[in-house]
């Protein structure tokens, strides 16, 4: 079955287009009557990805890449496709495209094989997830340092004063790596891509976790040049989940020291004088037998991007959500004041189609965020809330200090918590008196302004809720 999006389709407005579009391919969503806004936790796949992935599998006999038979040589063949539709996707002629199980399973290559030492800085900016937040442990255990370098509290942007003294100020070494993410999975916040290059002249290896930006926008490594990019795919087109990438730069390949090696990563290695010759390029990463029966789908689903066209998706989605900041912003109780306050920049040009958000209770209350999302469950309305894993913009968000975190720290065992993450929650907001954690909303190619209705009915009806007596004793 062939994407429906054909040039007749092109010639209608967005609208038009996006609307048939959701019809052709996305039709289980209104036959399930839900209303899906968590693009940003996962895509959804159209149809004919699925179809096209189906259709090949089923016409094909694929076998195990790593020999020189036919159906290895094919399995060889259509993995190596969907590696160059990666690398042409995002202009990455000066890259390696790496196959991962995910954007962390990219960024963990990052912290395994990163040649941090105790002369090394880790900077890293607060708006990161945690899979990034995780190479600290990689950077401290080799007794480097990792800096933290927090965004404004009030739009959730780089600080660019701060930004640029920690740049500046840090000593100088072979191996200091800066963090941050090309947008924010939490604010939305695209940060400016140039902070690339001026890491980069100030010594620095820029790590840029992509993930949540390159599903609505357009990355071009020909322009802007990270050493290291992380990507989920399911969050650029849906189906397969289960890949991601990290593409590296070649004039950096080297810098990275892989601690061990494994099948598929090895020219030759000797078990007598335990000798080895690493492979080079991509291969020197993808550990064992790389998933050779969902990697093509990653070329199906670069194609049905392109089929519609990266601008033609950005420009929906900023309308989309800038149509639904504005109408949020018109859900008023009686007396006047919001029942919703979205955090982070209100200028468009500066975020993507994600949006954290507060509700309140005619009384100023806030509802708890598990509150909302039961709501939300019983509506049939697929949205996020929490922290999601992205725990620098909760403390912003929250006001929470260095001295504050470790004081609740100081109260519990050092290394885990006995109980389930909603259990952790709960025990820190009765710590700190009030509450953490909030909704997010993502809007996303297959979302109409019908879900935006819906959503909207949704704020409207909590004119006549109330936060309950459980949680307003917590806050
Ligand atoms: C910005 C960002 N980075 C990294 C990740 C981790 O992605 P995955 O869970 O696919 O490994 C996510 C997931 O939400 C993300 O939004």
């Amino acid at each position: 079955m062939e994407t429906r999006n054909n040039l007749n389709m092109m010639n209608l407005s967005d609208d038009e287009f996006f609307n048939e579009l959701r019809k052709n391919e996305y039709a289980r969503v209104d036959a399930g009557k839900h209303v899906y806004l968590d693009y940003t936790g996962g895509n959804l796949y159209a149809a004919s990805q699925v179809n096209n992935h189906h259709e090949m599998l089923l016409a094909n006999v694929l076998g195990n890449p790593h020999s020189t038979n036919p159906t290895s040589k094919l399995a060889t063949k259509m993995v190596e496709e969907s590696r160059a539709k990666v690398l042409q996707f995002f202009q990455a002629e000066d890259y390696y495209c790496v196959f991962t199980p995910n954007a962390s399973g990219a960024l963990r290559i990052i912290g395994e094989s990163y040649p941090f030492s105790q002369d090394s800085t880790f900077l890293i900016l607060a708006d990161n997830h945690n899979s990034v937040n995780g190479i600290r442990e990689y950077c401290n255990g080799k007794k480097g340092t990792t800096k933290y370098v927090h965004v404004q509290h009030d739009d959730l942007q780089i600080d660019e004063v701060l930004l640029n003294d920690a740049l500046k100020k840090t000593p100088k070494s072979k191996a200091n790596l800066f963090a941050f993410p090309a947008q924010s999975n939490v604010s939305g916040v695209k940060h400016d891509l140039s902070w690339v290059s001026v890491a980069q002249e100030n010594g620095f290896d820029v790590l840029l976790d992509a993930a949540a930006f390159v599903p609505t926008s357009k990355l071009d490594l020909s322009v802007v040049q990270p050493d290291f990019v992380s990507v989920s795919f399911y969050k650029i087109f849906g189906y397969p989940t289960g890949l991601g990438c990290l593409l590296i730069k070649k004039s950096t390949f080297e810098k990275l020291c892989k601690p061990w090696f494994a099948g598929g990563t090895v020219r030759l290695v000797s078990v007598v004088t335990q000798k080895r010759f690493l492979a080079s390029g991509h291969e020197r990463f993808e550990d064992g037998t790389v998933n050779y029966l969902d990697i093509p789908a990653v070329k199906i689903g670069l194609d049905y991007i392109e089929s519609i066209g990266m601008d033609r998706i950005s420009r929906r989605v900023r309308s989309l959500a800038e149509t639904l900041s504005a109408e949020l912003g018109k859900c008023q109780h009686a007396d006047g004041t919001p029942i919703v306050k979205i955090i982070g920049p209100k200028d468009f040009s500066k975020r993507g189609g994600t949006m954290i958000m507060s509700f309140f209770d005619k009384n100023g209350n806030m509802f708890s965020y598990p509150e909302i999302e039961e709501y939300a469950n019983g509506m049939m309305i697929s949205i996020r809330s929490g922290c999601f894993c992205n725990p620098g913009i909760d403390e912003i968000n929250s006001s929470l200090n260095q001295e504050d975190m470790s004081g609740y720290f100081e109260n519990q065992n050092p290394d885990h918590y006995l109980g389930s993450e909603k259990e952790v929650y709960e025990d820190m907001i009765k710590f700190f008196g009030k509450m953490r954690g909030g909704t997010r909303i993502s809007v996303g190619l297959a979302t109409t302004s019908a879900d935006l209705k819906k959503f909207l009915e949704f704020v409207e009806s909590l004119k006549n809720k109330f936060v309950s007596k459980k949680i307003a004793s917590l806050s």
